[in-house]
């Protein structure tokens, strides 16, 4: 499919497209691996197919990997619909367990599992038939994403005040609508500042090696027709000290108790480069984002992915074969370089460890 049938598709439906959806008992993605140049649906059927999808980023961006693993939940308990409630939150459990191994960094996809468990463990303890239960779990991880959606548009609430008309913001990798529900994190506020008539020009860095920034972001932001550039990741110091860049906005994987912050790959680098240049760095994340069990940074599993995202990208050899590699797929900003974290329930700033912990 082309670019341009694409567009069109969309202007049609005018409707952003959706990475999840949960439609005739069946789990639908957008295969985000493809994207700008094709969309295809894939259709899921097993939890084995959510586990792929999630390892392989065909579905990516951490409160959009929770919602599909929430339905994996749902996918894999419904295998064992023949069988006494305490073993099937045995098989619940055992589906859990298996798709926490499908990416270590994002804690949306442990606390969307725990909350998926959780209820299954209070609707066995309550009583009811296996398919009374297995409708119960399918409503529990519709919520989880009904809920996305607002928490999204809750934080693009709260960040707008922070961007005025006019403003260059930078931002890093694919925090968007793609990456969520719906608005998504680091995007709500561009989306809502777009609704309102406020002018943002948007910089989208090019988020090697995966590219989502510039096949998602830019993808996304220009569909709605949001003012936005692309740039190469490198690039970011230079238009920042030619006074084109009056914030920075990213997602996050993680936050630390301390306010320390998980996201791709890259983000460190922008962090220091904002605060050499006096520029504001701001988080946007929902509190599922927020892992108060996990004391600093460096206590964040960091994910590290195949050599071949870097000399291989998209198909085409851009290194010498052999060479040695080191991918790791995230970075830790400290939290000194974090100016604030803006969640659905408002803007937290230093210090982190008291004003994060007093959201909860
Ligand atoms: O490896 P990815 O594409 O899953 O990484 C995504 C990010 O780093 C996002 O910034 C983060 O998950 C926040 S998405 C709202």
């Amino acid at each position: 499919m082309s670019l341009d049938t694409i567009r069109s598709d969309i202007k049609e439906n005018n409707e952003p497209l959706s990475s999840v959806k949960w439609e005739d008992e069946h789990l639908i993605l957008l295969d985000q691996r493809l994207l700008p140049e094709s969309i295809v649906l894939l259709d899921l059927y097993h939890s084995e197919e959510v586990w792929e999808s999630i390892h392989s980023m065909k579905v990516r961006g951490a409160p959009a990997i929770g919602i599909a693993a929430a339905y994996g939940v749902v996918l894999g308990a419904r295998k064992y619909a023949a069988q006494e409630p305490n073993e099937w939150m045995k098989q619940v459990e055992d589906t859990c367990t298996y798709l926490a191994t499908s990416r270590p960094t994002a804690v949306n996809l442990f606390w969307a599992l725990d909350r998926m468990k959780d209820t299954a463990q209070k609707l066995v303890s309550e009583g009811g038939t296996i398919a009374a239960l297995n409708a119960s779990l399918l409503a529990e991880a519709s919520a989880i994403q009904a809920e996305d959606e607002e928490v999204c548009r809750l934080i693009g609430v709260n960040a707008l005040p922070l961007f005025q008309d006019g403003m260059g913001v930078l931002t890093h990798c694919n925090a968007g609508g793609l990456a969520t529900a719906k608005y998504g994190t680091a995007t709500a506020p561009m989306y809502l500042a777009h609704e309102s008539g406020i002018h943002l020009k948007v910089y989208a860095d090019e988020t090697r090696p995966v590219l989502q920034g510039a096949r998602l972001t830019a993808f996304e932001l220009q569909q709605a027709g949001i003012d936005v550039t692309l740039i190469c990741d490198n690039m970011a110091g230079m238009i920042m000290a030619k006074g084109w860049i009056q914030a920075v906005i990213v997602g996050t994987d993680r936050v630390a108790a301390n306010g320390d912050v998980a996201n791709k790959i890259g983000t460190y680098s922008v962090a220091v480069l904002a605060k050499a240049h006096g520029i504001p760095f701001y988080v946007a994340c929902p509190l599922s984002t927020i892992d108060l069990n996990t004391p600093t940074g460096n206590d964040i599993p960091i994910e590290e992915r195949s050599g071949d995202e870097i000399t291989e990208s998209f198909g085409k050899r851009t290194a010498p074969a052999g060479i040695k590699v080191y991918n790791p797929a995230f970075d830790i900003t400290p939290n000194e370089y974090v100016t604030a974290i803006i969640t659905e329930k408002g803007i937290v700033r230093a210090p982190f460890p008291e004003n994060l912990a007093s959201l909860f």
